[in-house]
């Protein structure tokens, strides 16, 4: 497999080859060759640490830079005293990106004490012009920026960074390339993400993702049928397929194909257990679709859907094409095909024009549809994106209000929910040790809500039947079935 290529085979004195992925695995072993360097001078192998900031399909991008890491040579290490740090950046939100700055500070005053230390940011944040001014002014430390388009260079770029022990700054605007066959380093053995297509078409008024992320592209089927077929030979039983909307992936292939007859298709391979995808926007969600979950034995009972607002003339402007209806009805449509999905969302308070009426018609559709659970954010004004211009931004003070009332509400909805599962016989995938208490491990159910067993380590990855004992409000007791 990819991961195992054996990078001593590369002729690295050759020139580079121009085809990928053969060019990145030249640079890896230039990489490698470096590193080797290091270990002989200092009788150790450099520790490199890789800070994931955003959402899934960053934590994803941050496996496939430690995949390229490990097999240059790097150990993985959680602290940023290392001798490679990478900040794998979000810019959804104005907090994600001041965090950057506060954090970068620190990493300065460790690279004082390692000179030799290299410091590197890529991700979202990086494809705004005005971030990376800043960086190049006030951040001189800062070894290597890169973008989202280019990632797949990363090989390259930091073989520069080595050779010319120079600043290499590389953002593409956009791009066409998907490639395949890089190595990755899975954060956990059992589950894994896999991208199905990358970038988004929407263009929600309040929303970055679209300019930083570029514009929507599939991958092919048959390439994530392959990767699905690895990594279930690999222990994987469960895959998350990731997209900012997963309901119109393959639409632009050259060979058009649906969301759902991917789903068919993943279903197929032995070895994986359960499917999970997100995000679907609920104005491509099809009826087709929803037929192949309900008769899917491997799609998890659970479904992120997200609202954004419960007003139909908000999401006009937020240019969400739906109403509130529109969502209410596809709900029913769910509940009725699917009866014991859980469905969770997103919520944004205070977008611009945003009255009481508004925030009553979010807080009616909470209601009215019963959320398993929500993430609620504050509405934040991105530079460059036709929100941040719109007159009426609402006041701090009343979105303030407004928030804490809808996180009551959600809790309040959420807890009941989940007391209805209490008895029940559900089975767990179990994914780690209860930080608090050894004796338990922790996992999750289909519906994505999480349970204590009593266990040991010897049960990561397994499937488990369990009675549902307790409920704690957010999460349950579950005493393994057969056991007294
Ligand atoms: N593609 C996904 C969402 C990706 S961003 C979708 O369409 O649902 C994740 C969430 O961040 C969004 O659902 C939205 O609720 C929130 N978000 C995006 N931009 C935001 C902004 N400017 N202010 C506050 N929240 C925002
Ligand atoms: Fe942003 Fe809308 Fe695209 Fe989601 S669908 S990433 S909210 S523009
Ligand atoms: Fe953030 Fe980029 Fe994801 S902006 S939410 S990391 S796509």
């Amino acid at each position: 497999m990819y991961n195992e290529i054996d990078l001593d085979q590369i002729d690295i004195h050759a020139g580079p080859p121009t085809e990928e992925p053969a060019r990145q695995y030249y640079f890896m072993a230039k990489c490698r060759e470096w590193v080797r360097d290091f270990e002989q001078k200092n009788g150790r192998s450099p520790k490199a640490c890789v800070v994931n900031m955003g959402c899934q399909m960053n934590a994803r991008d941050s496996e496939k830079l430690l995949g390229i890491l490990r097999l240059i040579g790097y150990q993985q290490t959680e602290s940023e005293k290392a001798d490679f740090v990478i900040y794998n950046t979000c810019t959804v939100r104005e907090n994600a990106n001041n965090k950057v700055y506060g954090r970068l500070g620190y990493l300065n005053v460790y690279k004082k004490q390692n000179p030799q230390m290299k410091i590197a940011l890529c991700g979202c944040m990086m494809q705004e012009p005005q971030v990376v001014e800043k960086l190049k002014k006030s951040y001189r430390f800062v070894d290597l920026i890169f973008g989202t388009h280019n990632i797949y260079k990363f090989a390259e770029l930091f073989a520069a960074v080595l050779e010319t022990q120079d600043r290499i700054i590389d953002i593409w605007k956009d791009t066409e390339d998907i490639v395949e066959d890089l190595p990755i380093q899975r954060k956990y053995n059992f589950k894994s993400g896999i991208n199905i297509m990358f970038g988004c078409n929407n263009f929600c008024s309040y929303c970055i993702v679209p300019y930083v992320r570029g514009r929507e592209r599939s991958r092919r089927p048959e390439d994530i049928i392959r990767e699905a077929r690895r990594l279930a030979a690999d222990g994987v039983v469960e895959v998350m397929l990731l997209g900012q909307n997963v309901n119109s992936y393959g639409k632009n292939l050259p060979e058009p194909v649906s969301f759902a007859n991917l789903l068919r298709e993943i279903e197929k391979v032995e070895g994986i257990e359960r499917i999970r995808f997100m995000t679907s926007h609920p104005k491509d969600l099809s009826q087709e679709l929803i037929d192949v979950m309900a008769a899917s034995k491997k799609i998890c009972r659970h479904l992120h859907l997200p609202l954004q607002s419960g007003s139909t003339r908000i999401l006009r402007e937020m240019n969400r094409r739906y109403t509130k209806e529109e969502y209410l009805a596809l709900v029913e449509r769910l509940r009725a095909a699917i009866p014991d999905i859980a469905l969770t969302t997103d919520i944004i308070v205070g977008f611009p024009g945003e009255t009481e009426e508004d925030f009553t018609d979010t807080l009616d559709v909470v209601r009215k549809v019963g959320f398993d659970s929500a993430f609620t954010f504050i509405y934040s004004k991105r530079t460059g994106t036709p929100a941040a211009v719109m007159e009426n931004q609402v006041p701090e003070e009343i979105i303030k209000t407004r928030f804490d009332k809808l996180l009551r509400e959600v809790q309040q909805i959420a807890t009941e929910k989940a007391q209805k599962l209490t008895g029940q016989i559900q089975t767990v995938l179990v994914e780690e040790v209860n930080e608090q208490d050894p004796a338990l491990v922790t996992g999750r159910l289909s519906n994505n809500s999480v349970v204590h067993i009593p266990g040991d380590a010897s049960f990561i990855g397994r499937l488990v039947d369990v009675t549902l004992e307790e409920c704690k409000g957010f999460y349950y007791y579950g005493k393994p079935i057969g056991t007294a």
